[in-house]
């Protein structure tokens, strides 16, 4: 089985921290529409299996699309790909672009999951984050997806911030998990990125990050609250109910293959990766014109290795022995215990499968995970 991520590069504004590829204006739309049309056609022989597990439109702002645009793409996919009805079909959505009508039409396109960019529940540090959307906006399209049984959301939220209180943060949490039960929640971590606004005032000195003290107040906090509620903190940044993991960014978890459609989307079919050209007008002339539009990097057995423990220890999956001896090799299996020796307090083994303990672990992964690297 594979996975198809397709990307939607607009906004309606620029938020103060992102830093993913997009745009705000949206004259080429039409134009990128026709191109991410022909890349999945171009592109249909990528990935060996036309079976589907998951489809994910991420951002950007996904949401941006109308009904009748994402209803072009779903046909284009179907001429190439099938899926049942336990494929996950995901959309981010940004809160202002939902009413009824929009909610109804993705349910009759087939997406049985909805991300919604809730990010705070504070008006304030919503302003101060570039967002569109009020808080009241936000609990309105919670509603609405409810009302409209949409049983299978997920909600985005930032920690980490420079002046939001702790208490608040989590009062916050408290409330969106009592009042909605939401299948699941991302929570990550602000990262200040170069080229964004919060860059450009950190660098001018007029924006000091939250210490690294907070920002671990913050993520115990989170977790603490959301394990004791019954959520499982399947990977650092995400937290799901029972049976409610996102299938799609598991398969990146899990070394599967997947292809990446329209500009700066990356693709896995095992051997290699593939990163589309992340500029709208250069993608779109290239794809159109049948020039190439993507570079590539064939990755040795080193890196492939790299990139399993990288994303396995920031994972509930772990690092499993049996694994990593069938695919990197006797030596790098033995390469893996001697690092595991430094770093035993952070582990649970289970078997043969080394996994970090979400709290401790969890908090410092990136860095245990360089360590590991050969
Ligand atoms: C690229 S956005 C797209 C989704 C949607 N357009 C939105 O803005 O809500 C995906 C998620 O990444 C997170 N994100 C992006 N940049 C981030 C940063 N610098 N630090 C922390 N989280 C970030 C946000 O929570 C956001 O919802």
């Amino acid at each position: 089985m594979s996975s198809v991520y397709i990307h939607i590069p607009y906004c309606h504004h620029k938020c103060t921290y992102c830093d993913f590829h997009f745009s705000v204006q949206k004259r080429s739309l039409n134009t990128i529409l026709d191109a991410i049309i022909k890349e999945i056609d171009d592109r249909r022989e990528y990935l060996d299996s036309k079976k589907l597990e998951s489809i994910y439109f991420g951002g950007g702002t996904p949401s941006i699309l109308s009904i009748k645009q994402l209803e072009t793409i779903f046909k284009q996919l179907s001429s190439i790909y099938n899926w049942d009805k336990n494929a996950e079909i995901t959309i981010e959505c940004n809160p202002e672009d939902l009413n009824k009508e929009y909610v109804q039409g993705l349910k009759e396109l087939g997406f049985n999951r909805i991300s919604l960019g809730i990010q705070s529940l504070n008006d304030t540090v919503l302003q101060w984050m570039g967002r569109h959307h009020t808080v009241e906006q936000s609990l309105k399209s919670i509603e609405l997806l409810q009302k409209m049984k949409i049983d299978n959301f997920s909600i985005d939220l930032i920690f980490g911030l420079p002046f939001y209180d702790s208490e608040y943060l989590l009062k916050d949490l408290k409330y969106l998990v009592n009042k909605f039960h939401p299948r699941h929640i991302s929570a990550y971590q602000l990262t200040i990125e170069p080229k964004t606004k919060l860059h450009h005032l950190v660098q001018k000195k007029n924006l000091i990050p939250a210490s690294d003290e907070k920002v671990a107040k913050e993520f115990l906090l989170i977790q603490e609250y959301l394990t004791k509620n019954g959520y499982i903190h399947y990977e650092v940044s995400n937290y799901a109910q029972e049976g409610f993991y996102s299938k799609h960014n598991s398969a990146y978890w899990l070394q599967k293959k997947y292809i990446g459609i329209g500009p700066s989307a990356h693709s896995y079919n095992g051997k290699e990766r593939r990163w589309n050209i992340a500029n709208n007008y250069i993608y779109a002339k290239n794809v159109l014109s049948g020039k190439t539009y993507s570079d590539k990097e064939d990755l040795s057995t080193k890196q492939l290795y790299n990139e399993y423990v990288y994303t396995r220890l920031r994972t509930i999956y772990g690092c499993d022995l049996k694994e990593i001896e069938h695919f990197f090799g006797k030596k790098l299996k033995e390469d893996f215990l001697r690092n595991y020796e430094n770093y035993k307090e952070y582990f649970i083994v289970n078997n043969q499968n080394y996994c970090l303990i979400p709290n401790k672990g969890y908090l410092i992964a990136d860095k245990i995970a360089v360590d590991f690297f050969v």
